[in-house]
């Protein structure tokens, strides 16, 4: 019940004055055992054990609460009064409720017409002063460093060190769950942060404790997916005009690119594409086989899963991990969308029963 800074304080320093938390982090490492069974049961005899991590429990809904109580944290403490970042919807989300929970002003810019309504109503709802850009989010985050390069605002984009440092805590989560690293960690990719976050927690949790009985700890590998329409890492270079369903991950020129090529190539890692179809088939079967409702982008890290699954590229024995980024509820328009509409009946019995085809 503490926050992700006061728990792990010597990963994190700071004034503990200037600690602004809702107390995030602590999610839960929620075990998997049905889309194990889905995915795995033509494939291998004994699935291997899958976890998701619910990261859309922290107090807004996504993982960025990890990386930004510490940034917002940290602005205060070197005597900011406001923030700025560009967003895809979520970033904007958590910046706007931690600037107002520590008493500052948030200046968010959004690609129109891009971003789930949920996070939309979060960053209003907050007190931000929301702008949005006709553009993509790699337009809009040029124009918020330009405005960052002038000070006296904070940019709390992931190019913010604090907010990775924030972020590799759900790595030190996951081996304090586990009682050691995974084999592999799925997760999506948009700017790229959050692998790079990731990676770098792994690799600084297994320096300080070695848990193996030879002392050694076995890094996972690192598997980052982005939205086909939207993979320029992939593809290996710039997407003007990125595309997909999953707007969380609608990214071109992501910030920490180089950070995702060093997790991908310093774990002997993958950095994948996953079509719409693919994320959108995941973002059910998560919903339906499990009971968590997370949002499009999130389901990437299942879809990679999925795809990489048939290649044959996981054994029995492995401990998959895929995070599940942000809450499902962020996204309902795209939730509706694609399911069964109410049927709507006279409130008769016989109408229910038939309706309900029991
Ligand atoms: N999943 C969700 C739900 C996200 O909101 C994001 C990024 C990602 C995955 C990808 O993480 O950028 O660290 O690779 N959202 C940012 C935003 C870009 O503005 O909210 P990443």
């Amino acid at each position: 019940m503490s926050g992700i800074i006061r728990k792990y304080h010597s990963f994190l320093p700071i004034n503990d004055r200037f600690i602004v938390t809702l107390l995030e982090g602590n999610t839960p490492l929620l075990p998997a055992p049905r889309l194990a069974a889905k995915i795995f049961g033509s494939l291998l005899k004994n699935p291997p054990e899958l976890y998701l991590k619910l990261e859309g429990l922290n107090p807004t809904g996504s993982f960025k609460d990890r990386g930004m109580t510490y940034a917002v944290s940290k602005a205060l403490e070197a005597g900011s009064q406001a923030v700025i970042c560009a967003s895809t919807g979520n970033t904007s989300a958590s910046a706007a409720a931690y600037a107002a929970r520590a008493g500052i002003r948030a200046y968010v810019v959004i690609p129109k017409g891009k971003i789930a309504l949920g996070k939309l109503s979060q960053a209003v709802m907050h007190g931000a002063r929301v702008v949005a850009v006709e553009g993509n989010f790699d337009e809009a985050l040029r124009l918020v460093k330009e405005i960052a390069q002038e000070g006296g605002v904070t940019l709390v984009n992931s190019i913010n060190p604090h907010r990775l440092e924030g972020q590799k805590t759900a790595a030190f989560e996951i081996c304090e769950q586990l009682g050691g690293p995974p084999t592999h960690h799925l997760l999506p990719v948009g700017n790229a942060g959050n692998i790079t976050a990731h990676w770098k927690g792994y690799r600084e949790f297994c320096q300080t404790s070695p848990t193996s009985p030879t002392g050694r700890t076995i890094l996972p590998k690192m598997l980052g997916f982005q939205a086909a329409g939207a993979a320029p890492i992939v593809l290996g270079h710039v997407v003007k005009e990125p595309r997909t369903v999953a707007t969380a991950i609608r990214i071109g020129n992501p910030a920490s690119w180089q950070g995702a090529v060093a997790a991908r190539d310093e774990s002997s890692g993958v950095i994948d594409k996953v079509t719409d179809r693919e994320i959108l088939e995941a973002y059910k079967m998560i919903a339906t086989l499990e009971g968590y409702f997370c949002e499009p982008a999130s389901a990437a890290s299942v879809a990679g899963l999925n795809k990489l699954a048939r290649q044959r590229y996981f054994g029995e024995g492995d401990r998959i991990v895929c995070t599940l980024t942000g809450h499902g509820l962020k996204d309902p328009d795209n939730a509706i969308r694609i399911s069964r509409s109410p049927v709507t009946i006279k409130p008769e019995l016989k109408k229910l029963i038939k309706a309900l085809k029991l």
